[in-house]
């Protein structure tokens, strides 16, 4: 197992739909256990494999028991919402590839997930609170959306001015 670099905004890798996991193989499950080392290490809720350079619609979460997860790992493969309802507001919510940057962000309560595990069995999931939240944010990330995608324009636009600024110190 290895912990692997963390892609960051403006990476094109996470602005673009991720394609369908198509084998379950060793490598999906050494993948995995290569993301569930990073999450750890950067002590995060969930993790999209493009967050480290795999092109698959793979997603890795844990929500701690107080937080009304289980506390275990979980992997999700090709999910997809079957059902959403209500409206939470995700307070500080924020992303291992927007670093230094939180924001509140509006999503749905409750939702009603189907894909498949990390062996390709079904999985069929109804979540709410964190946990619910944790696997919105995590989808986005298979359809090249970032939490930064769902604030005002002028919210969006604070951040990109201050990466465009940092890129530019870094680069003289
Ligand atoms: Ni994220």
């Amino acid at each position: 197992m290895a912990v692997l670099p963390i892609r960051t905004y403006p990476d094109p890798i996470l602005v673009k739909p991720a394609k369908s996991v198509e084998t379950f193989d060793e490598n999906l499950a050494a993948l995995i256990a290569d993301m569930t080392e990073t999450l750890t290490e950067a002590k995060g809720l969930g993790l999209a494999a493009v967050q480290v350079g795999a092109d698959l619609r793979l997603l890795i979460y844990r929500v701690p028991e107080d937080q009304g997860g289980d506390g275990l790992v979980h992997a999700l493969v090709n999910p997809r919402i079957v059902e959403s309802e209500g409206k939470i507001v995700s307070e500080n919510e924020g992303c291992l590839s927007v670093p230094e940057f939180r924001a509140d962000v509006v999503r749905a309560e409750r939702v009603c997930v189907e894909g498949l595990d990390g062996a390709g069995q079904p999985v069929s999931l109804d979540a709410c609170g964190l946990t619910s939240v944790v696997l919105q944010h995590e989808m986005d990330h298979l359809e090249g959306v970032l939490f930064i995608d769902r604030l005002s324009r002028l919210k969006r636009e604070m951040y990109r001015r201050r990466v465009r600024k940092q890129m530019k110190r870094a680069s003289e």
